[in-house]
């Protein structure tokens, strides 16, 4: 749990933190039983500093086949520095030193992310072999598919070659794009390698890569037939609430992908982002990993929520899959004082107290009653980040009998989008509209409105309300979205 559990020491187990592989399979049924789905992550840029792979490496010393497992170089400057200027996600080197076994300073190896994550040379067949059991015992167990973590760094230019970092710097998700560890080429020969097992599963199994990349263009060389199915969107994740980008990044996304026959993909949150609502109610809308590099700025909490449940609006109407980070149907913000001490996201600490991470947005879920834990732990089991007192007002329970809730609206939102054939088949289609204002159709019947100026926007005759972000009667409130039911 160095990094959320992005550091796997055994890939065919589970952490006995969170059960056994007998609940693994329970949940699957029961799952499978409900009508829904079950992907797995797979991590397979690095493994845990704990993987017996790891241990074997340090144990057999340079040059041994155990090391080539990872990438373990000698330092420059007789050895004391880095192997290159390469830096890690987390801030820092990303390079850390070891000491040989007879217990002399030795070796340095890589890891992108912290130093307890060291990367794995896909380049070497053991790695590859290894890996190829792995997506079987998952597949056999019968998961309906593997999202691929960071699959961007799993290939790198070789001779490993400096980056041109600057010392100190910042591992932003942009400036990742372009580094001779990301986004190589061979990257795309072991994506394929994995379609090829999926493919020779029975029923459908569904591959999604995570894959921040400079643009739709570079992103849809992830998603083409013979690599995986679907991926995160990061430019409309990290978007900000500003209308001329959201098109542009929804024009660019739809166009690149349908060539290589690729749902678009839409996603406001996730486990690594600022939670939509707050960022939504900052003067910075725009995302970044973890929130690093955003300037601080006030959060107005209720101009957030207008925009984050328009944002749900205009997300859910348009066309291809749409990604939801558990919460945002809560409208839950995120929890931005978390007490120095409980935070546990690695930034914290390898960019010195300067950044505080992405535990804000992973704070568990409120479902019931009246105090924290909210029935996500047994009462008197405190879960491993606190949530606020405040969050009373926000459990499912709570909201699950108020109409104009964030999770009625949600829950609405999505009957409506199963039962519109419009929303499945229909290209979407620019409305001329006010300024400032995103309008399209999705064929003769069906129009999405999202107001994203300062002035209300007058609806008459433009179609039948079929649900709302906001109040609406008949003009549409500023950071306010609409369908409607048209022709
Ligand atoms: C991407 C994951 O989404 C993030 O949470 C994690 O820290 C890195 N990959 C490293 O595995």
């Amino acid at each position: 749990m160095a990094d959320g559990g992005y550091d796997v020491s055994d890939y065919c187990a589970i952490d006995p933190r969170f059960g056994t592989l007998d609940d693994a399979d329970a949940l699957l049924a029961e799952a499978h039983a409900a009508g829904l789905r079950v992907i797995v992550d797979l991590v397979a840029n690095h493994t845990s500093r704990e993987h017996p792979w790891f241990a074997a490496a340090l144990a057999a010393g340079p040059g041994s086949p155990e090391r080539n497992r990872y990438f373990f170089r000698d330092g420059r400057g007789g050895g004391s520095l880095p192997p290159n200027d390469w830096i890690s996600a987390f801030g820092g080197p990303a390079w850390t030193r070891i000491p040989e076994p007879d217990g002399r300073p030795g070796q340095w190896y890589l890891h992108l992310f912290a130093p307890a994550q060291p990367d794995l040379d896909w380049d070497e067949p053991a790695v590859q072999e290894a890996f190829d059991g792995i997506l079987r015992f998952w597949l056999d167990r019968g998961v309906d598919g593997l999202r691929v973590d960071a699959a961007p760094a799993m290939a790198k230019e070789s001779g490993l070659p400096d980056a041109g970092h600057l010392p100190g710097a910042l591992f932003e998700s942009r400036s990742w794009v372009g580094n001779p560890h990301w986004d190589v080429e061979g990257v795309h020969d072991i994506l394929r390698r994995w379609r090829a097992i999926g493919d020779a599963y029975d029923g459908e199994r569904v591959f999604v890569t995570e894959a921040v990349v400079r643009g739709p263009e570079r992103l849809s060389r992830y998603v083409r037939p013979d690599e995986m199915h679907t991926s995160f969107n990061f430019d409309y994740l990290t978007a900000p609430w500003e209308p001329r980008h959201l098109r542009r990044v929804i024009d660019e996304s739809i166009a690149a992908l349908e060539p290589v026959g690729a749902p678009p993909t839409w996603v406001l949150s996730s486990h690594d982002e600022t939670r939509h609502a707050t960022r939504f109610g900052r003067a910075h809308t725009a995302g970044a990993f973890g929130g690093a590099a955003v300037p601080p700025s006030p959060t107005d909490r209720g101009l957030g929520l207008r925009r984050a449940r328009a944002a749900a609006l205009l997300t859910l109407a348009l066309p291809g899959s749409a990604y939801l980070y558990q919460g945002e149907e809560l409208g839950l913000p995120e929890v931005e004082d978390l007490p120095d001490e409980a935070l546990q996201d690695p930034t914290w600490e390898r960019s010195g107290h300067r950044v505080r991470g992405r535990d804000g947005c992973r704070v568990p879920l409120p479902w019931e009653g009246a105090e924290p834990p909210f029935g996500f732990t047994a009462d008197g089991v405190r879960p491993w980040l606190p949530q606020p007192p405040e969050w009373a007002g926000l459990t499912a329970a709570a909201q699950r009998t108020d109409p104009g809730s964030t999770l009625n609206l949600y829950r609405d939102a999505l009957r409506i989008r199963r039962g519109t054939a419009a929303l499945h088949a229909e290209p979407l289609t620019w409305v001329d509209t006010a300024e400032d204002v995103l309008a399209f159709d999705r064929g003769p019947g069906f129009r999405c409105v999202v107001n994203l100026s300062t002035e209300t926007v007058d609806l008459d005759g433009q179609g039948r309300m079929v649900l709302a972000s906001g109040s609406c009667d008949g003009a549409l409130p500023p950071d306010t979205a609409v369908w409607l039911a048209t022709g």
